[in-house]
């Protein structure tokens, strides 16, 4: 007897949907398989690099991996990482960081990054700056046109001295991109957000591209008040994109 049309849909399996969460996991297990017994690495922060740490305390568990020194991005992964048993140290004892492995919120086709929607740029810059290969674990709704331009936010890290000047000077800057400047608080009273440096966080959020990134990230650089900003350039090596079509490996 022929099969009804619905009778052989029945039996083919459904199409297995992976949820965000899931693909941040299967490029952060990508990532890992780079790890090498005796290195040096750069903990990231954030959902994405979560799943990253927690297979690197796996693998040191199960001996698969041996004489690894994390150093962590923030507050949050070292006290994973500690939770792990992942021994650690900081850029002070190692300045060379063999890899680091962190997420990202925007990634753009010259694999320049937007990071610290998190809250944790300052620390992410200064570790992943310092490492010799930067993976970047990212599920594909990351991956962008121009850095910047997503309508998301755009984090700058400032000392809170003033800040409401230093807002404003950040929004004159790219006016003519219709930036919109915004302290990141948290809380049903919208108590300013601290990094783990004691500093605030303004996110700037722009209507239309800021076009050179450098040259944006220079003119924020020289604000005083300003300590850092979230616009990664240049920095990653690698990136991995988890899709619902699989792993895309990107290499600078
Ligand atoms: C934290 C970051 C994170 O890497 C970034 O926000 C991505 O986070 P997630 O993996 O949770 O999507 O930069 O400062």
């Amino acid at each position: 007897v022929p099969s009804s049309p619905s009778s052989s849909s029945l039996s083919s399996p459904p199409p297995v949907i992976l949820t965000q969460d899931e693909l941040k996991k299967i490029a952060a297990y990508k990532a890992v398989e780079y790890v090498e017994s005796g290195m040096v690495l750069g903990l990231g922060t954030g959902s994405t690099a979560k799943h990253a740490v927690d297979r690197i305390g796996e693998l040191l568990r199960q001996g698969k991996l041996k004489n690894i020194v994390g150093i962590p991005t923030s507050k949050k992964t070292h006290e994973q990482a500690v939770s792990l048993g992942i021994p650690l140290s900081d850029l002070d004892s190692y300045p060379v960081v063999d890899l680091a492995i962190d997420g990202a919120d925007e990634v753009d086709p010259c694999l320049n990054l937007v990071k610290g929607r998190g809250g944790s740029l300052l620390r992410e810059k200064m570790v992943e700056g310092a490492c010799k290969k930067f993976i970047v674990i990212v599920d594909e709704s990351k991956m962008v046109e121009y850095v910047g331009g997503s309508g998301l936010a755009m984090p700058v890290e400032i000392i809170p001295f003033c800040w409401k000047f230093t807002a404003s000077r950040l929004k004159k800057l790219f006016e003519d991109s219709g930036c919109v400047a915004k302290l990141r608080t948290f809380g049903e009273k919208d108590e300013p957000f601290v990094t783990d440096n004691g500093n605030y966080i303004v996110d700037l959020y722009f209507k239309k591209s800021i076009g050179d990134l450098k040259a944006a990230s220079d003119a924020i650089l020289q604000l005083a008040g300003v300590v850092e900003h979230g616009m990664f350039i240049d920095m990653a090596t690698t990136v991995i994109v988890a899709g619902e079509l699989g792993i895309t490996v990107k290499n600078k």
